[in-house]
């Protein structure tokens, strides 16, 4: 865990990163049950922490897991961040270690990680993801939940095809979002991007760039959309907490350049955390 900057908190107390643990009875550990967040932080404050902690306590309610007060939750996290500076900051709730009781000896776990050098650019491959709800509502339904594998063994596939990550299809083709990102493109002078009715995760990245964007006076459209309407797209974009927005340059076998879109998004997107950072 060479990436880690400074110590780990588990309930608010610091551990080493070589010794901070939580019990291998933890439904985390046995089922991957728990929920998570990843923020950035700059200059040591974090951004948008108010969203991410909203979302945490969506999925934590939606998977029974009590959590502790926020007023605790953003404690860590300021704490955290402002020791690190410039970091992805780790934001971990574990199940408990009662499969039938979720939340006993629940652990919170904090810790940031050092970014490290973001790509300029990415290219993805389209994979078929069967396992995500494509629309059909359920308990889950967005919720950042712990149990990644299927994302994870995506962009694994991807990359073993040569790609940098994954863009998840759904059931009946529809364009979803990366294991770990959202996804937009421009057509015609608009911007789409693929609906939350769709079961993506609401992304934080994706709504900032959505206020941006009106500011800029530009339209964007939530679709349900294919490969076919990505692909015929004039430019196509990463959105996420750790990449921030960057140009997707190749999907599949089509090839696309970075765009003015695309940077204007990007730039206006830097200056508003900027913005919001600054002390
Ligand atoms: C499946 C999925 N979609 C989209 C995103 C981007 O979300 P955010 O902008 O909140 O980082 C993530 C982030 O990890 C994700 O896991």
């Amino acid at each position: 865990m060479s990436s880690v900057l400074g110590d780990v908190l588990v309930d608010g107390v610091a551990h080493d990163p070589g010794v901070a643990a939580v019990s291998v009875l933890d439904i985390a550990v046995q089922r991957g049950y728990g929920c998570f967040e990843a923020l950035r932080s700059y200059g040591g404050r974090p951004f948008r922490l108010g969203d991410h902690l909203e979302r945490l306590a969506t999925g934590a309610a939606a998977l029974r897991i009590p959590l502790p007060r926020r007023e605790d939750l953003e404690g860590w996290v300021l704490r955290v961040a402002a020791g690190a500076g410039d970091a992805v900051i780790r934001l971990i709730v574990t199940g408990g270690v009662d499969l039938r009781s979720p939340g006993v000896d629940s652990r919170v776990v904090v810790f940031a990680e050092d970014p490290g050098p973001v790509p300029d650019a990415y290219r993805v491959q389209p994979i078929a993801a069967p396992w995500h709800s494509t629309g059909e509502r359920y308990r889950l339904t967005g919720v950042k939940a712990l149990s990644y594998a299927p994302n994870l063994a995506a962009t694994l596939e991807a990359r073993e095809l040569g790609f940098d990550d994954a863009l998840l299809i759904g059931r009946g083709g529809a364009v979803l979002e990366g294991p770990t990102f959202s996804i937009g493109w421009v057509a015609g002078g608009t911007i789409e991007t693929p609906s939350l009715d769709l079961g993506i995760l609401a992304s934080i990245t994706r709504s900032v760039v959505m206020e941006v964007a009106a500011t800029q006076g530009r339209v964007v459209a939530e679709v349900a959309a294919g490969l076919d309407r990505v692909a015929e797209a004039d430019e196509v974009f990463v959105m996420s907490t750790v990449r921030e927005v960057a140009p997707i340059v190749a999907v599949g076998a089509h090839s696309f350049d970075p765009g003015p879109v695309t940077a204007a998004l990007a730039a206006a997107f830097g200056a508003l955390v900027e913005a919001e950072t600054a002390r």
